[in-house]
């Protein structure tokens, strides 16, 4: 186990631009942005240019740690706190499609009462700090090269129909195969494979961010044993026959109707820029040379959902962006860092198109029931 003195502290030569990293930037975001349009064609209502469907919204308690070792009290987790959070479930698609089809699953967590300046210009005074989370380690298009590539398929089948975009995204990403040899899939040969049940999932920033002083990636797992049982755990079929589009979002819904549930954040602090690179997300940090270790508590109360009042406020209202944070948090190397302009710019045609005001919430009371 490592102690603090072999944690790499950050400092600004942490990051390495890239060769033509504006370009290449510059040439993913007007390829999302045309897709993005084409679905508000075809829907005449603008969604997110990733994870644009959500399956759930809920208000939270994150309680960070008391007696946290200097290493992990940094930032926003510096004292013991409790903050107030909404969290946004969602598959990883630019689209609107079944919840039979496989995919990566999102984890967005809005935490509020957050004081001090913000990294965003436009957002500095907010009260809010984002953490975006995906149900996988890595991203397997780790950089931003590997990541113009994949958008670029996406782009040539967008609006072909439904199965040709499946296999668009599967040729894509890989998603199926990588999923499925994680057991988040079911079969490999199969495209309709809508993996275990999405609250016993770990979630995961991916890539790295600054954690104060040092550099990190960050997770959210199944802390009490009703969400550590549902890790893996397949959905019934009868109830996926019962709504192949939404059942996703009625097993949050009816799980919330009575449980309460709690999942831990950690953090992996990097320990060797070449074992745990910054610059390319598509490396996993091994756990034995760094395990996450714990700094907060996630706690969900019984609650409804998926209400049209949060959805609406969820989806057409809110945007979570990995640079909406403290600068202590700030995202880190190429692929995070063109996620800067492109979650600007999904998030700004959204809210034209739907003549939407973009809200950060200064109270969890905004949050509809
Ligand atoms: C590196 C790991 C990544 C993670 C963990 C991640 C996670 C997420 C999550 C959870 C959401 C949903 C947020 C919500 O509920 O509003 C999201 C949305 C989005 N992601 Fe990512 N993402 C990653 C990489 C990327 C990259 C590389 C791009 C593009 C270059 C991208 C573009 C987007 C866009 C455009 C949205 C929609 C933003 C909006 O309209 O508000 N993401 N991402």
């Amino acid at each position: 186990m490592t102690d603090s003195r072999n944690y790499i502290r950050y400092n600004e030569n942490i990051e390495v631009i890239q060769p033509n990293e504006d370009e290449i930037n510059k040439k993913v975001v007007d390829s999302m942005a045309r897709v993005n349009r084409l679905m508000y064609e075809k829907h005449r209502h603008a969604i997110r240019d990733a994870h644009s469907k959500s399956h759930g919204i809920l208000k939270g308690e994150l309680e960070i740690y008391d007696n946290l070792p200097e290493h992990l009290a940094q930032g926003l987790f510096s004292k013991p706190k409790k903050y107030p959070v909404i969290v946004r479930f969602s598959t990883a698609q630019g689209s609107i499609v079944p919840d039979k089809m496989s995919a990566f699953r999102g984890m967005a967590i809005k935490v509020i009462g957050v004081e001090g300046q913000k990294y965003l210009d436009d957002l500095s005074h907010a009260v809010t700090q984002d953490f975006l989370l995906v149900n996988y380690p890595i991203i397997p298009t780790g950089t931003i090269k590997e990541y113009l590539k994949a958008q670029e398929k996406i782009e040539s089948h967008a609006d072909s129909d439904l199965l040709v975009q499946k296999i668009a995204q599967k040729a894509a990403v890989g998603v199926q195969n990588v999923l499925a040899k994680v057991g988040l899939a079911d079969d490999t040969n199969e495209l309709d494979a809508p993996g275990p049940h999405i609250l016993g999932d770990t979630y995961f920033s991916m890539a790295a961010l600054r954690y104060g002083d040092y550099v990190a990636k960050i997770n959210m797992k199944p802390l009490s044993e009703n969400v550590r049982e549902l890790s893996g755990k397949k959905i019934e079929d009868a109830i996926i026959e019962a709504d192949e589009n939404a059942f996703l979002t009625s097993i949050i819904a009816d799980f919330f109707k009575s449980n309460t549930a709690e999942y831990e954040m950690g953090a992996q602090l990097c320990t060797d820029l070449d074992i745990m690179p910054v610059e390319d997300a598509s490396v996993q940090w091994p756990e034995d040379k760094s395990p996450y270790q714990p700094i907060a508590k996630l706690v969900f109360f019984p609650q409804k959902t998926f209400s049209p009042e949060r959805r609406v406020y969820a989806d057409d209202v809110l945007s979570f962006n990995p640079f909406h944070c403290l600068p202590e948090h700030r995202p880190l190397g190429n692929i995070m860092r063109v996620r800067k302009l492109a979650y600007e710019t999904s998030s700004k045609f959204r809210h034209l198109m739907n003549a939407r005001v973009r809200v950060e919430p200064k109270g969890i009371e905004e949050l509809p029931d």
